[in-house]
């Protein structure tokens, strides 16, 4: 049976979602982000102790502003309804990606939530917010520069936001491209691709894929 270190999902289709009921696109992501508690959960029922989801991708603030603001009003609720939730939970936090470009009070939230988890060890939980994977290689070669180090893969990885390789890449609503997320990564990950919109991505279908990708072969390359 494979290792299940790592899953990443791209938590997509929320829009559609609320559209589909005549809503206005906020609802769907305020349904999206209602839906992470049921998935993160299931990870900790598998063990799986990497757990990303991609958020907010450097490409969305192309977006109207009124969603944008939206999102980030979701994020300000998400670390206050789950800072101690997680605490007592086992639940390491951590946002990746630039965070440099979000506004100060919401960094400080977020550092202050990572410092405050950062001990917890059943998973580690991390939300990707103004995140590209082309964006977090230019950042991590700058660090290996400043560092005086080698250009060379322990180097590359080390410095990335996220160091653990994925195994399995999900991405919902129906979409079937990785829209710049994880590159380097997902180099081996298996990825799922299905149609279920991120609002209504249940814990079932999450569990039939992690069985799924358990029972398949992975070769690495060799035989
Ligand atoms: C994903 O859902 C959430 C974000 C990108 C913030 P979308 O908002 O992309 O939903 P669709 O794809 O338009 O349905
Ligand atoms: C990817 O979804 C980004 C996130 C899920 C945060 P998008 O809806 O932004 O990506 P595209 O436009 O389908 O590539
Ligand atoms: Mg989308």
């Amino acid at each position: 049976m494979n290792e299940l270190k790592h899953i990443a999902i791209i938590m997509d289709g929320n829009g559609r979602w609320a559209k589909k009921q005549g809503l206005i696109r906020s609802f769907g992501h305020k349904a999206g982000a209602n839906n992470v508690e049921n998935i993160l959960k299931c990870c900790l029922e598998f063990n799986v102790k990497n757990l990303s989801l991609f958020a907010f991708s450097t490409e969305n603030w192309q977006r109207p502003k009124n969603e944008v603001d939206f999102i980030f009003s979701l994020f300000d609720d998400y670390l206050s309804k789950y800072k101690e939730k997680f605490k007592n939970e086992g639940v390491c936090f951590k946002v990746f990606g630039d965070i440099t470009k979000l506004n100060q009070k919401l960094q400080n939230n977020i550092l202050e939530f990572s410092e405050y988890t950062k001990n917890e060890n059943k998973i580690n939980f991390n939300l990707a917010i103004n995140y590209g994977a082309k964006d977090e290689l230019v950042r991590t070669f700058k660090k290996i520069q400043e560092k005086n180090l080698q250009i060379n893969e322990e180097n590359i990885t080390k410095n990335l936001d996220i160091s653990t390789d994925v195994d399995l890449l999900i991405r919902t609503g129906d979409c079937t491209r990785i829209s710049n997320f994880m590159l380097w990564q997902c180099a081996y990950a298996q990825i799922h691709f299905t149609k279920t919109l991120f609002p209504d991505f249940s814990s079932l279908e999450l569990e039939q894929i992690i069985n799924d990708f358990l029972n398949t072969k992975r070769t690495f390359g060799g035989v």
